[in-house]
């Protein structure tokens, strides 16, 4: 314990000099700064290669600390006492006083904020004035880290620091859920529809692809291993992995094993690792099996089809 907390006071210390740092949370690493200042998030989008259009999550220590920057509403704070700090990201008004940079929204009047889980991220967030604004750690359009090796090797020594918070436990990004007015869904995660539903007593729209690039799930093209993949297969082509939820009898060097028991929080965790192992092992294309579309199947479903456009 000692040594993370020496490590959370030099993430720290970066931080509060503008810089960016990567940082752990349960779903995927993020890339973060200082939300209220505008240099500091200028930094991420450069180091990113983020279009400026695409605005980023603020993540935050508690809701007392949300109240200076945005209205609540019942709904929000029953999914807040039932969730956070957990897999989920609100889309609330910003309020006129905020003092979050315009930067981090691109000039948009609302914000999305969410309140992870990791005791590493949850550490550092307590120590400081401020929220961090961050996107995940990835470049552009490419997947997600889900440890501290991969955010080093995807930026160098272009980012400072990385503060390492051990393997995400999620393994995928947060839902997103629009929860100003009749709430809706505008990207699938870590935390399942379904409960979100159960907790508010009501059915919850998906808004995925129904405003132009208003949220991250827009982008046809994201997630992307590199190379192409295919969905609901059975079989594998020469130079081809198979990816897989259930052991098969026999063996292959080309299967790949998200779980061997269909369980698929276990599947979720893998799935990132997966897709960059089997990249870097030099595959020419991926085959994934068929994913039953319920739960987290759903947001891994909805990963792949993204990665598929490739
Ligand atoms: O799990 C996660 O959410 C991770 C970790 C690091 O917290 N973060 C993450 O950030 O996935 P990012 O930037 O890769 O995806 C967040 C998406 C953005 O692509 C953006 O389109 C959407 O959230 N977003 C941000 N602000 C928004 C807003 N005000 N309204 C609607 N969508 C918004
Ligand atoms: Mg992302």
């Amino acid at each position: 314990m000692k040594s993370i907390q020496s490590n959370i006071k030099i993430a720290k210390k970066y931080l509060n000099k503008d810089d960016c740092v990567g940082i752990p949370t349960e779903t995927v690493y993020g890339l973060a700064a200082n939300a209220y200042s505008n240099i500091a998030v200028k930094k991420i989008y450069k180091l990113k290669k983020r279009p400026k259009s695409n605005p980023l999550i603020v993540h935050y220590y508690n809701i007392q600390n949300l109240k200076k920057d945005c209205y609540i509403n019942a709904d929000f704070i029953k999914l807040y006492k039932r969730f956070c700090p957990g897999p989920i990201t609100f889309v609330l008004n910003l309020k006129k006083s905020t003092k979050i940079s315009k930067f981090t929204t691109n000039f948009k009047k609302t914000l999305a904020v969410r309140f992870p889980k990791n005791k590493v991220i949850r550490s550092l967030l307590s120590k400081l004035d401020y929220p961090l604004a961050a996107p995940s750690a990835n470049i552009f359009k490419n997947i997600s880290p889900v440890n501290a090796k991969d955010v080093k090797e995807n930026f160098g020594k272009k980012l400072r620091y990385v503060l390492d918070g051990g393997r995400s436990k999620i393994g995928l990004e947060s839902t997103i859920v629009d929860i100003r007015k009749s709430p809706i869904i505008l990207r699938y995660g870590g935390l399942e529809k379904s409960k979100i539903e159960r907790i508010l007593g009501k059915k919850i729209k998906v808004g995925i692809n129904t405003k132009k690039n208003s949220s991250p799930g827009q982008f046809k093209v994201h997630y992307s291993p590199g190379i192409p993949l295919r969905m609901n297969a059975k079989n594998f082509k020469s130079n081809e992995a198979l990816v897989l939820l259930k052991k098969r009898k026999k063996k292959h060097s080309n299967f790949f094993y998200l779980t061997k028991t269909n369980n698929l929080k276990e599947a979720a965790k893998n799935l990132y690792t997966i897709l960059k192992r089997i990249k870097k092992k030099g595959y020419r294309s991926i085959a994934v099996t068929k994913i039953p579309n319920f739960g987290i199947g759903q947001t891994i479903n909805d990963r792949l089809k993204r990665a598929a456009k490739f």
